[in-house]
């Protein structure tokens, strides 16, 4: 086996988006960021180089030794990814990220209510994911999640995986946001499918990627970190 070269960097995005409608609204999704926190406390129990892109979430848990970011919009997100996307080595973006989003948000002011219906224009966001793959460094791994209907789950997930250039996704079951269990599988972009042994908590589901991950980072690199904490944030 090739000998172990550095600690590795990882980013991992966690949470949703929330897309302001006015001063008070938002458009948002029921992600709880709970698969990306444990993740992140995953990566640092294994002494990586850890960056975490956290939505807007409640979180307790402890992440001294990590780099953390709070995003709020589809537009913070890609900020905070085009400066710490390009340092890293391995990029879990488990973040759930709207697909559109208002046009033309209030700024400043609350729509107020009035007697007949009214639409809201929505726009694409761009995909976060795509762009990261499209100007990727050589060696970088890079693995997305797919939520889908389970009925065609694998093939919707593995269209995914090349249409944005990535090299792993995994393919998680609708069901899965906001439950305590995942019951998901791993793509690869050589055709290969990896099956946990059944539905896992989210703890044990991180530390099954993330050995997944490990095998997958040229030359293994798994030597541990030491001294300082995260010197990029
Ligand atoms: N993603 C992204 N940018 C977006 C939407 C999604 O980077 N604007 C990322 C998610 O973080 C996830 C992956 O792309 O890792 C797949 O997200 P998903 O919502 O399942 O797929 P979409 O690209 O939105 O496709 P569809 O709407 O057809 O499900």
């Amino acid at each position: 086996m090739p000998a172990p070269q550095s600690t590795p960097r990882i980013v991992i995005t966690a949470g949703p988006t929330h897309e302001p409608i006015d001063a008070v609204r938002y458009l948002a999704n029921r992600s709880s960021g709970r698969l990306g926190e444990a993740l992140t406390l995953d990566a640092l129990r294994r002494r990586w180089d850890v960056t975490l892109l956290i939505g807007p979430i409640n979180t307790r848990a402890d992440y001294t030794h990590a780099c953390v970011e709070r995003f709020t919009t589809t537009s913070d997100l890609q900020k905070l990814l085009a400066l710490y996307a390009p340092r890293c080595d391995v990029l879990v973006m488990s973040a759930a990220v709207a697909d559109y989003r208002p046009v033309q948000p209030i700024a400043g002011e609350k729509l107020r209510r009035g007697d007949g219906p009214i639409s809201l224009e929505l726009e694409p966001t761009p995909d976060l994911l795509a762009e990261v793959a499209a100007r990727r460094r050589p060696g970088q791994l890079l693995v997305g999640f797919a939520l889908e209907k389970r009925h065609g789950m694998l093939e919707s997930a593995r269209d995914k995986l090349h249409r944005k250039g990535i090299d792993a996704i995994v393919a998680n079951p609708l069901e899965t946001m906001g439950a305590q269990t995942i019951d998901a599988a791993l793509l690869w972009r050589d055709g290969r499918t990896q099956t946990p042994a059944g539905p896992l908590s989210k703890a044990d589901f991180a530390t099954w990627l993330l050995d997944r991950i490990e095998e997958a980072l040229p030359g293994a690199r798994t030597e541990a970190r030491t001294g300082s904490p995260n010197e990029t944030c």
